[in-house]
């Protein structure tokens, strides 16, 4: 397993409640899959996806990158760890709204360290990978949701992650777009061998799953 959990919770305290957004989470995700997390809307799947990509720390249970834990480790690693390991592409876009697609990307390569030299090749090859080779100039603002969302994909894979983690990437787009966006995750994980985990709730998407995962309530209710 690259990525593993046992018995994670994560409870929340606001206004004098408490709401438990995971409870007892054991699961596991192999490398070189595509593996999906489903669950309606509150079901917990940000939570998790924050938590196995150390954004955030469980309130209890432990977390395991390969074999070092790593819900317990000291914040400035887990900071190399997602700046070096980890790709992420959240839930809404999150692109520099006026720098190109193409500065969006190098910048994310500067941010992980990525040699300067090889910057400017690796950010257009990345690009051309996703298709938007011709769109690299355009500044984010002017693109399509779609293409937006190309760009995302292409900044969180360039500087060359082991695992990739996905918030509801095809939430914002159209069903034929969604499978666009999946099915080059599939060739990602075929081809580079990447670990890409990501949450939906679209069955159109969830087929295309090598593992899936079901979250309600919090708790984990099923696994194919
Ligand atoms: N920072 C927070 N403070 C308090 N409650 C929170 C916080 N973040 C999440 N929650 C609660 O935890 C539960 C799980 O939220 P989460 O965002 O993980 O759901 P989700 O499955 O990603 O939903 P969606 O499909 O709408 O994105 C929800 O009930 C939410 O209100
Ligand atoms: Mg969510």
């Amino acid at each position: 397993m690259i990525l593993k959990t046992t018995g994670v919770c994560r409870d929340f305290h606001s206004g004098g409640e408490t709401v438990h957004a995971l409870q007892d989470v054991s699961i596991g995700v192999k490398p070189g899959t595509l593996t999906m997390l489903r669950g309606r809307s509150g079901s917990g799947k940000t939570t998790l996806l924050n938590i196995l990509g150390a954004l955030d720390y469980p309130s209890c249970g432990e977390v395991y990158f390969g074999k070092e834990r790593i819900d317990t480790l000291p914040e400035k690693k887990r900071d190399t760890l997602r700046r070096t390991k980890i790709g992420f592409i959240f839930q809404s876009v999150a692109l520099i709204a006026n720098m190109s697609a193409y500065e969006n990307v190098e910048f994310g390569l500067r941010l992980s360290g990525y040699p300067a030299a090889q910057r400017r090749a690796r950010a257009e090859e990345c690009l051309e990978l996703i298709g938007l080779g011709k769109r690299k100039g355009h500044r984010a603002q002017e693109l399509s949701g779609g293409e937006q969302q190309r760009v995302a994909i292409a900044r969180a894979m360039a500087h060359n992650p082991s695992m990739i983690f996905a918030d509801e990437p095809t939430a914002e787009l159209d069903t034929q777009m969604g499978l666009i966006v999946v099915r080059l995750f599939r060739e990602m994980v075929e081809k580079q061998g990447l670990t890409i985990l990501m949450t939906t709730h679209d069955p159109n998407m969830i087929e295309l799953a090598d593992h899936v995962y079901e979250l309600h309530d919090g708790v984990i209710i099923s696994e194919r």
